[in-house]
């Protein structure tokens, strides 16, 4: 990656064309068909946020969001040693995306004075040992239990919430609740709005029209990360320069770019996946996070005029170099059926040199002397290389560095970029009706009121299928 660059994010796409990949790859024409709906969709979205329909736009200017997380975050600091976000999806893929990015990667291991902030652990999930693991580590007197749920209602959450409430009350009795638990939730709506008020717990509000996926810069994202030292100011002065850029005409307009670029290779080129490959540790959990984004916004079978589809382009995450050992076979030479996102970084925050030993092995000589971020750099553009020799199309992100501007540069043009292709696919990448039907199943196997039907389908399919089962 070359030198010092002033954009916050390049989009090398020349590896994505029919020069580079041949047939796989897009014609000169195909991407001048580019400005009809792309044009279209950023009309679209203008018109759709002057309704006030996509406010996810106005959060990085909500300077009155960053001084109460501040705020809450210099309280946080003095008070407690861990911080502990019990949330799920939406509620919990972002925080720990910004937070392995913008905090040294061993922030949890570091001694109280190197770290200076508390602790940050996201538990999104509901494995019984994964919770015991974690509890064990903490000390009730110093810990805060974020619980976050948009909904108030989600399973893992509330199971969460209600075993830590139960582990709190035994350890340090119940009248210190609200030193214990801060609850970001839907202002109004909701059980959890409801046992705040009840408990008398201290609460932060979700906008009710953010949805999970794009909530990471409400109070969702923005306390845990305060409170774990994150500089928010600087994420949210990122994401609101990606904001402005969003409303550049489509040739000039980057996430316009990702979305009809992927477009374009989902529908014009049967490429029905994409491969998110960050080359920085600091940056895998970007891709969980738009793993999330990207599936569950665009996979829909329902256009917004109500006619069937199958909308929709599998994120699939992988982090480079590791997963050069793993997946990377199958995008060379398996079904041509990928596009690969890499995901690069100018200038890493530190660097090693490799010594210059074992001269004496001719095959070892090549990487004394040599940065371990410019052997990062040379596999990236190697494996880009190669993929593109093979055929199969790849396009490369790049930031100059990561920092809070970076960052909420590049998330704030992914939520864009989201959005821009519900537009191009026909279909609402705010929503998601199909991750209720198992939810339900979930609810009717737990005995919860109302759901026994599902209970009876879910019977009545163990019965059919008995047959091929091998224990
Ligand atoms: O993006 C979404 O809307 C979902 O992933 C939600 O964030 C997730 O299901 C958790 O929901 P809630 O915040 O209501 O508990």
């Amino acid at each position: 990656m070359s030198k010092d660059s002033p954009s916050l994010l390049t989009i090398n796409y020349n590896n994505l064309t029919s020069d580079a990949v041949g047939a796989a790859g897009l014609s000169p024409e195909e991407l001048a068909s580019l400005k009809e709906p792309l044009t279209g969709a950023l009309k679209d979205i203008q018109r759709r946020y002057k309704k006030g329909e996509l406010p996810f736009l106005d959060l990085p200017a909500d300077a009155g969001l960053i001084k109460d997380c501040k705020k809450l975050a210099k309280k946080g600091r003095e008070k407690y040693q861990d911080i502990v976000v019990l949330g799920i999806g939406g509620s919990a893929l972002g925080t720990s995306a910004i937070f392995t990015a913008l905090r040294p990667l061993n922030h949890n291991r570091l001694s109280d004075k190197k770290r200076g902030w508390p602790r940050l652990w996201v538990a999104d999930n509901i494995d019984p040992e994964g919770l015991t693991a974690l509890l064990d580590g903490l000390d009730p007197k110093t810990t805060l239990f974020n619980v976050i749920s948009k909904s108030g209602a989600t399973a893992e959450t509330m199971s969460q919430f209600m075993i830590a409430h139960n582990w709190l009350s035994r350890k340090v009795g119940l009248d210190s609740l609200a030193e214990s638990f801060l609850v970001t939730t839907d202002p109004e709506g909701g059980v959890l709005r409801k046992i705040v008020s009840d408990l008398k717990l201290p609460s932060l509000p979700i906008p009710p029209l953010v949805g999970g996926r794009f909530s990471v810069l409400t109070a969702v994202g923005l306390a845990p990360l305060a409170l774990a030292g994150v500089d928010i100011e600087g994420l949210m002065a990122g994401a609101q320069e990606a904001v402005i850029d969003g409303q550049k005409p489509y040739a000039t307009n980057k996430a316009a770019l990702i979305a009809g670029l992927n477009w374009l290779m989902t529908t014009q080129k049967a490429r029905g996946s994409v491969v998110l490959t960050p080359y920085a540790d600091s940056l895998a959990r970007v891709a969980d996070w738009f793993n999330q984004l990207w599936n569950e916004s665009l996979g829909k079978g329902t256009k917004l005029d109500g006619s069937a589809t199958i909308a929709g382009q599998t994120a699939i995450k992988a982090l480079g170099a590791t997963d050069q050992h793993s997946q990377l076979q199958l995008w060379m030479e398996g079904p041509e059926d990928k596009t690969i996102m890499f995901l690069g970084v100018e200038k890493t925050r530190v660097d090693l040199k490799i010594p210059s030993i074992f001269k004496e092995h001719e095959a070892l000589n090549y990487l004394g002397g040599v940065n371990l971020s410019a052997l990062l750099e040379s596999e990236l553009k190697g494996t880009a290389r190669a993929l593109t020799e093979n055929g199969r199309p790849n396009l490369t992100l790049t930031l100059p560095n990561v920092s809070p501007r970076t960052v909420g540069y590049l998330l704030q043009t992914l939520e864009m970029a989201t959005v821009i292709s519900g537009v191009l696919y026909g279909v609402d990448p705010l929503d998601q009706p199909g991750v209720e039907l198992g939810k339900k199943f979930t609810y009717g196997l737990m005995g919860r009121a109302g759901f026994g039907d599902f209970l009876d389908r879910y019977n009545q399919g163990l019965l059919a299928k008995k047959k091929y089962i091998l224990s």
